[in-house]
């Protein structure tokens, strides 16, 4: 069966499918975004900038105080050593964390395992456990340097059908993937989370895949992260409504 895409899904509306990468350098810089804009976004995302330079205690803050929070630390170890960083991730209180899926089914199936146990016994809601396919920075010659030999949209394909198989509820792909997934994945709740939006296309940073907002939500995405387009921009609200805009 083929998922309805998040464009024909009119239950959440497209504001609350974008999620805003809090890639800054300090609680006070984050709790200014997150104040700003909450209510006109669905979520924030804490990545590897934020979270080593505040720690788990900052994202504690934001999810006690009721902020749905995608922590993105792309987790990629042995079995064991994911398994239980993801159990501390879902002890934050996250409504969403990943792990890369190059990491392989051993470890998206006991990571599932030790967290959802974690969260029966602890009675904590269980956070949406995601997979990194291939980053939206990289390129061709990203996947033959380092010796994959499948083309980018096959490789996605692979580690999507991976995740799925492993029990995940989605992936982190670029919009320009989305469809790819949909067909190999026969799952009408998986999850398509895509960096790469760029309403100027001729400004992409060092993302490569990209699309706009619009395109992301035609072609499927459920939700989308959007970093320096918003938190960069002079006037952050009128960023996220020029982005909207585009639906
Ligand atoms: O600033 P920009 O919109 O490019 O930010 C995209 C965010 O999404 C960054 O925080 C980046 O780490 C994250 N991300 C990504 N590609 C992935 C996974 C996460 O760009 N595959």
């Amino acid at each position: 069966m083929i998922k309805p895409t998040a464009a024909e899904t009119p239950a959440i509306k497209p504001r609350e499918r974008i999620i805003v990468a809090l890639d800054v350098d300090s609680a006070a810089a984050a709790r200014e975004i997150s104040n700003e804009l909450s209510g006109a976004v669905g979520a924030f995302k804490i990545g590897l900038q934020l979270f080593t330079a505040t720690g788990p205690a900052f994202v504690r803050e934001l999810t006690e105080s009721g902020t749905k929070i995608f922590l993105d630390l792309k987790f990629h170890d042995i079995p064991n050593t994911v398994a239980k960083a993801a159990v501390e991730a879902a002890r934050l209180g996250v409504w969403m964390f990943n792990v890369h899926a190059f990491g392989g089914s051993e470890m998206m199936l006991q990571t599932i395992k030790e967290v959802d146990a974690v969260c029966e016994t602890e009675e904590i809601i269980r956070p949406l456990i995601i997979a990194v396919t291939v980053l939206t920075s990289s390129t061709a010659e990203t996947m033959s340097e380092t010796g994959v030999g499948q083309g980018i949209n096959d490789q996605v394909g692979s580690l999507a059908k991976l995740a799925a198989n492993c029990g995940l509820d989605g992936v982190v792909a670029s919009p320009q993937e989305v469809q790819t997934v949909r067909s190999i994945v026969d799952r009408p709740n998986f999850l398509t989370v895509t960096p790469g939006i760029r309403q100027t296309l001729a400004t992409p940073d060092d993302q490569r895949r990209v699309t706009t907002f619009g395109q992301a939500l035609a072609n499927g995405s459920d939700y989308v992260v959007i970093g320096r387009p918003i938190v960069k921009a002079k006037d952050r609200i009128q960023a996220v409504e020029q982005i909207v805009a585009d639906v």
